[in-house]
């Protein structure tokens, strides 16, 4: 699919990654919609980048949906979407206090997994609803992992559940959609420079990249921008997981 022209809808726009992406596509001639949470910049964010803003707390599994068709109707159809508001704690299944608070592992799948999929399965019925383009192509849907997916951290138990969850649909949503011409990726980053990470010292931050191939750094939001439009407009990118990660795996912790 093409940027210029596009109707996309960026969830999580207001900062970091999604900001960078939002401003990726619209820097290329695309139309933005924003969705993030109350008191975000997301209002700022979009006017400066022409677009529109939609307040949606993505926890309000009902909420979302009426917020999803005001963007939709904002961007007259929607051919295009990613999804980067998220988050994650850090608990172990087992620590000295005793086991794992159940509702806290809940809180991050209904966040992580529920969140995304219940925008994914409202993003993929308005993207039905396009004629297709000369390839067939209909929609493409965009959601974040993260490289915890696959070698999760001590601590990370609920949030590599969650992120292996989103991992996993990304084929099988791709395969119920082929039939409409809507593809499903994810991207999994390694430690990116965005507002979750703003809070870990320099000093910190170098420890945490230490095993990364090359660069030893933590990504910068564009990379993921430059990456998300990569799966925009090649159409032979369907149904997978692409590591953006400088070579880095995690270790244990
Ligand atoms: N930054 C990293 O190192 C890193 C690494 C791997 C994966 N990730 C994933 O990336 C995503 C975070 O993106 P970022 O790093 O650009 O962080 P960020 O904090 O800069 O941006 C996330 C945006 O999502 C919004 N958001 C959070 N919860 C929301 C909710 N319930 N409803 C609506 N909007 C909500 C926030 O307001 C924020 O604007 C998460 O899914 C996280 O798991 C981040």
């Amino acid at each position: 699919m093409q940027i210029d022209g596009l109707r996309f809808m960026m969830v999580g726009g207001a900062s970091g990654m999604g900001r960078a992406t939002a401003e990726r596509v619209a820097a290329g001639g695309g139309k933005v919609a924003i969705l993030d949470r109350e008191g975000s910049a997301g209002a700022e964010v979009a006017a400066s980048l022409g677009g529109t803003f939609h307040v949606c707390n993505i926890l309000d599994f009902e909420g979302t949906e009426a917020v999803v068709q005001e963007a939709v109707d904002a961007l007259g159809g929607l051919d295009a979407a990613a999804i980067t508001a998220g988050g994650g704690i850090a608990a172990r299944t087992l620590s000295k206090d005793g086991p794992h608070d159940l509702d806290a592992f809940r809180g991050v799948i209904d966040l992580n997994l529920i969140g995304t999929f219940n925008l994914n399965r409202l993003q993929a019925w308005h993207m039905s609803k396009n004629e297709p383009n000369d390839d067939g192509e209909r929609g493409v849907i965009i959601n974040t992992a993260s490289i915890a997916a696959f070698e999760g951290q001590i601590g990370q138990v609920a949030y590599t559940a969650s992120k292996a969850a989103i991992a996993g649909m990304a084929l099988v949503m791709a395969r119920d959609l082929g039939s409409m011409g809507i593809r499903v990726n994810a991207i999994a980053p390694s430690l990116f420079d965005t507002g979750i990470t703003a809070g870990i010292p320099e000093d910190f931050k170098d420890v945490l990249v230490k095993d990364a191939a090359f660069p030893k750094r933590m990504g910068h939001p564009y990379e993921y921008a430059m990456l998300a439009t990569s799966i925009i407009e090649n159409p032979m990118l369907n149904g997978g997981t692409i590591r953006l990660d400088a070579g880095q795996r995690f270790a244990p912790k």
